[in-house]
């Protein structure tokens, strides 16, 4: 039978063309930075950062660093914000090339930051998984899209330190126990996974990070012993906490202002407000106190010269009320 007459020749073409998608490392920010990153993001980057620098330590002395770390906690609690500290720290001066060049200029549509970067100028290399993005419903490319994604780490490791981020990772990672929702192909992405990070243990300068809102929706055999190295706890944020991330994020956004647009603030007043809220409301209630104030300046007659205005203590405490009774809300229509 010629290839032709096969009956079977388009689902055999169709196998053959498809190729897993090409993953781009996450282009710097110029924020966070370690830095600004507080409370658990900060724990974890210690502990990172302690295995990336000191791989040599760690070899010399028979031993491998910890190379594989599941980040759980609510959501908003600074799991992703974290490691996007990591990625822009290790990558400023990218980030400054990048900006000098004026790329990042939203009038330049054409530019894309990926092509101007070479391979080598990167410090650190950030891939991330997206079930969203990369997950798909096609029967066994799901786990070739892994092992893909796996693959590329393992040739980026030997240029830069190279961290693996699999996001709401309880999506590929789920309970075989979990009949209910469970699907002969998130088997295959679950061994996948597993098979590849056995190999990951050995490469050097990999890392392989998971992050998730349900820790006990994981397979038991990824949380075995010798799997992850370490799994980190993100808790939401106690008064000594809340009061590191409203300074953070103050700092940050004074820095993107280039002036103090947050002045005369009183940290433990704001910490004592604040309490039930997580990283996300915090840095949003500074956020929209900004904004409401800059609308203001817009709305008003006067136009100034320099259209740049202050905010202070009592227009975040108005939001935090806000964001306090909307959340109030949401659990009573829940
Ligand atoms: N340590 C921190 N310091 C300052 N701001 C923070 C910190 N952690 C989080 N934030 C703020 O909270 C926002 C949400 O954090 P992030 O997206 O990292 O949460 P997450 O834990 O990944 O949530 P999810 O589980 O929903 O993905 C960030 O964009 C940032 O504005
Ligand atoms: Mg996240």
């Amino acid at each position: 039978m010629s290839y032709n007459d096969d009956p079977n020749r388009k689902k055999k073409r169709q196998k053959a063309k498809f190729q897993p998608p090409k993953f781009e490392p996450t282009i710097p920010q110029k924020t966070p930075l370690i830095e600004d990153v507080v409370s658990c993001g900060k724990k974890f980057i210690d502990k990172i950062t302690t295995s990336i620098q000191g791989t040599t330590v760690f070899s010399a002395m028979g031993v491998k660093p910890n190379k594989s770390f599941v980040l759980e906690g609510r959501p908003g609690t600074g799991k992703t914000f974290s490691l996007w500290g990591i990625n822009n720290d290790y990558n400023r001066d990218i980030r400054r090339k990048l900006d000098g060049q004026g790329v990042c200029n939203q009038d330049n549509k054409d530019s894309d930051d990926s092509i101007t970067v070479r391979m080598k100028e990167f410090g650190l290399f950030l891939f991330e998984y997206n079930v969203g993005q990369h997950g798909t419903a096609y029967i066994n490319r799901g786990a070739k899209i892994i092992h893909s994604f796996f693959a590329n780490g393992f040739l980026h490791a030997k240029i830069a330190p190279t961290i693996l981020m699999f996001d709401e990772a309880d999506a590929i990672l789920m309970s075989r126990k979990d009949s209910k929702n469970h699907h002969g192909e998130d088997d295959k992405n679950l061994e996948t996974v597993m098979k590849n990070l056995q190999w990951a243990k050995d490469i050097e300068d990999l890392y392989v990070v998971f992050l998730t809102n349900y820790p006990e929706a994981l397979d038991d055999a990824m949380l075995r012993s010798g799997r992850i190295d370490e799994v980190i706890h993100f808790e939401a944020p106690d008064f000594s906490a809340r009061r590191d991330l409203f300074q953070s994020s103050i700092d940050m956004l004074n820095k993107k202002a280039g002036y103090k647009v947050v002045k005369k603030y009183d940290l433990d007043e704001l910490a004592k407000k604040s309490k039930g809220l997580v990283n996300s409301d915090i840095d949003e209630a500074v956020k929209r106190a900004v904004r409401k104030r800059a609308a203001q300046i817009v709305g008003e007659r006067d136009k100034r010269i320099i259209p740049a205005g202050y905010v202070t203590q009592k227009r975040i405490v108005e939001q935090i009320k806000e964001i306090k009774e909307e959340e109030s809300l949401d659990k009573y229509i829940l």
